[in-house]
């Protein structure tokens, strides 16, 4: 199974010098927090989309568009670390990417503002591009459908009866959005034609998707260390989960159970956590739900036959296997 090395790119060190840099603050304050975040790093799998879909079309020699790869690579890592200091305030998670939360630390606050800060930072770096690429538009509309799954899912939370297609929408929301944006950023910066920017953003689309099933997955494991955050956060919110929407539909006595949580006549003990979690496992819904995941895994390698093969294209291949290994022993 490939990791996510395998994708890596030489221009991620410039990258993070770069959200080094447009992170640097006098004020102590805001820099001690901001610190806090940068120390602990990431995954950067936006970035490395926008910088692979950049060379889709051959490798970039353009020194004005390589720059404005690595912008708007820096400028995706911040929108999304923004998104995740408010969605864990939102959560009241304790624990991200390894690390005590923003807020956790030093409270509701100042996170909220470090959020803001973060986002701001992201908006100069795109303004500040050599070169209109129209980004601007593509990135804003993205942030304000990240908000709109994040509403989406507070609405629904502990919602039985909410269909895999309403599912779906709000994984598209959440996370497959931004990833279609990164790839379409990327695509744009790097001349890439029409029809191989529609290509990358169904292989960005249907890469999210595969991602945030894995990520639902993981929630029923056992492995704290591997996700970096506690295990069975989203049902202590109520998340809808493919897992849990598997267990709800093919299971009455937890469709019931998870109505009464949403109707708070009952809280979720830890003995009754621990049940459902079991019968989640024993239901074959993680079994479901990775298969779920390979589909959308397929269609992201499918929609990069359309592209010239360039190690650009294989490595964004390499991006959709590493995030299936995450699940790891369910496939
Ligand atoms: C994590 O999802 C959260 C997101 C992918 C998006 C959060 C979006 C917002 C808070 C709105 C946009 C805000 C800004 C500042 C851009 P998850 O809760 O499923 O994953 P997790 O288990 O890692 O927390
Ligand atoms: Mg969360």
């Amino acid at each position: 199974m490939l990791s996510l090395s395998a994708a890596a790119d030489p221009l991620l060190q410039q990258v993070d010098q770069l959200i080094k840099d447009a992170l640097t603050t006098s004020f102590p304050h805001l820099q001690e927090m901001v610190d806090h975040l940068l120390l602990a790093g990431g995954k950067k799998i936006r970035p490395l989309l926008v910088l692979l879909s950049g060379r889709v079309s051959g490798e970039q020699r353009n020194p004005s568009q390589r720059r404005s790869l690595v912008s708007v690579a820096a400028a995706v890592e911040l929108i999304h670390t923004a998104s995740l200091v408010h969605d864990d305030i939102i959560d009241r998670a304790d624990r991200r990417r390894g690390q005590a939360t923003l807020h956790s630390r030093w409270g509701n606050r100042s996170a909220t503002l470090v959020g803001d800060f973060l986002l701001s930072r992201a908006f100069d770096l795109i303004s500040d591009l050599e070169q209109n690429w129209n980004l601007l538009p593509l990135m804003s509309r993205s942030v304000m459908l990240l908000c709109r799954g994040e509403v989406l899912q507070l609405e629904k939370s502990y919602d039985y009866s909410i269909s895999e297609q309403e599912y779906f929408r709000c994984n598209y929301l959440k996370t497959s959005q931004f990833l279609a944006a990164c790839c379409e950023a990327g695509g744009r910066i790097g001349a890439a034609a029409p029809a191989h920017i529609r290509a990358l953003r169904e292989y960005g689309f249907n890469l999210g998707q595969a991602f945030q099933i894995v990520d639902d997955i993981l929630d029923f494991k056992d492995d704290p260390e591997k996700l970096g955050k506690p295990v069975g956060a989203d049902l202590d919110q109520g998340v809808m989960t493919l897992p849990l929407i598997y267990l709800a539909r093919r299971q009455e006595r937890f469709r019931l159970i998870l109505e009464a949580l949403k109707t708070r006549r009952m809280s979720l003990s830890p003995g009754l956590r621990e049940s459902i979690r079991r019968a989640v496992r024993e239901s074959g819904a993680l079994e479901y739900s990775a298969r779920r995941a390979d589909q959308a895994r397929r269609a992201a390698l499918q929609a990069l036959q359309v592209l010239p093969q360039t190690p650009a294209r294989t490595r964004l291949s390499h991006i959709a296997e590493a995030i299936m290994a995450r699940a790891g022993e369910v496939f």
